[in-house]
């Protein structure tokens, strides 16, 4: 993809999962990236195998539900590569996804730490970003979503708002900063197969989950750095304000 090569791009929340394939494939496209996550040992480790394959990267601990640590991390990124070019907004705090119950139910100390981690800490991230990508000229937002924020659910009320309200988020930056070239657009995958999931779904949920996709299978951790890629991209420059389901066609609309 044109356009990435020497950017600076973060990724935070990338010691596992979605964000360090990310973080694997904008390195791949030639971008200096900051691997951004609470779990230092994994950023560690993915910058690593970044640097093993001949990319750059640099791994970097920080808590995005902490504000003073999150604008650390925004210096440290522009300390280390000179500036800031994209971000890949990922975290998500899926420990807490199996305790969110129902609205009625729920422990409201896990309703706290989901927003905290998944809503208000995308906003931390945005925010801190946002001037040092405007001085470099604009750049690309990318947060992930999720196809919970369409589709209802008897369970998750936490995980699908604090989804919905990324989807918001999106929109505002892109209408408020798009004038100045700052784009900011949300990716709503639908089931990946990162290894922890592969390790825990049974075979028979797996199936039910492909049957509600449009697919012979379910994601895979590429499906989604494809679309970042291609986001942060020149060729996704035209693209700003969306919410872009990477699904198997498990979401229409
Ligand atoms: N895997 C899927 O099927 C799927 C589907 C839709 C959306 N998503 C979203 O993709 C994102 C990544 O999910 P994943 O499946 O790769 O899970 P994951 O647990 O592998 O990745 C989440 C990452 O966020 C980090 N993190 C958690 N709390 C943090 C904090 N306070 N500060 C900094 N980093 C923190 C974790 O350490 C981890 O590296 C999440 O936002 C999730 O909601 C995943």
């Amino acid at each position: 993809m044109d356009g990435l090569k020497d950017k600076v791009v973060l990724v935070a929340g990338a010691a596992t999962g979605l964000g360090a394939d990310s973080a694997r494939r904008l390195a791949q496209e030639g971008a200096a990236v900051v691997v951004g996550d609470i779990d230092g040992d994994g950023a560690e480790r993915t910058a690593a195998s970044i640097v093993e394959l001949g990319g750059q990267a640099v791994g970097a601990q920080f808590d995005i539900a902490d504000d003073r640590s999150v604008a650390e991390l925004i210096s440290t990124t522009v300390r280390t590569y000179g500036g800031l070019d994209a971000v890949h907004i990922n975290a998500g705090d899926m420990g807490s996804v199996s305790r969110d119950t129902d609205i009625v139910d729920i422990d409201l100390a896990v309703w706290d730490r989901m927003i905290a981690v998944n809503l208000r800490g995308h906003m931390l991230v945005t925010r801190h970003s946002i001037p040092e990508l405007l001085r470099r000229g604009g750049g690309a937002l990318v947060y992930t979503s999720s196809i919970a924020a369409f589709t209802g659910d008897p369970q998750r009320p936490t995980y699908a708002a604090t989804k919905a309200g990324i989807n918001a988020l999106a929109r505002h930056v892109a209408s408020r900063w798009g004038s100045q070239g700052l784009r900011a657009n949300a990716i709503a995958p639908g089931l990946i197969l990162t290894d922890e999931i592969r390790e825990g779904a049974s075979p028979e949920v797996l199936k039910t989950l492909i049957g509600r996709s449009r697919s012979t299978r379910p994601g895979r951790p590429r499906d989604v750095s494809a679309m970042v890629a291609y986001l942060m991209s020149d060729d996704g420059e035209w693209i700003n304000g969306q919410v872009l389901n990477v699904d198997g066609g498990t979401v229409l609309r």
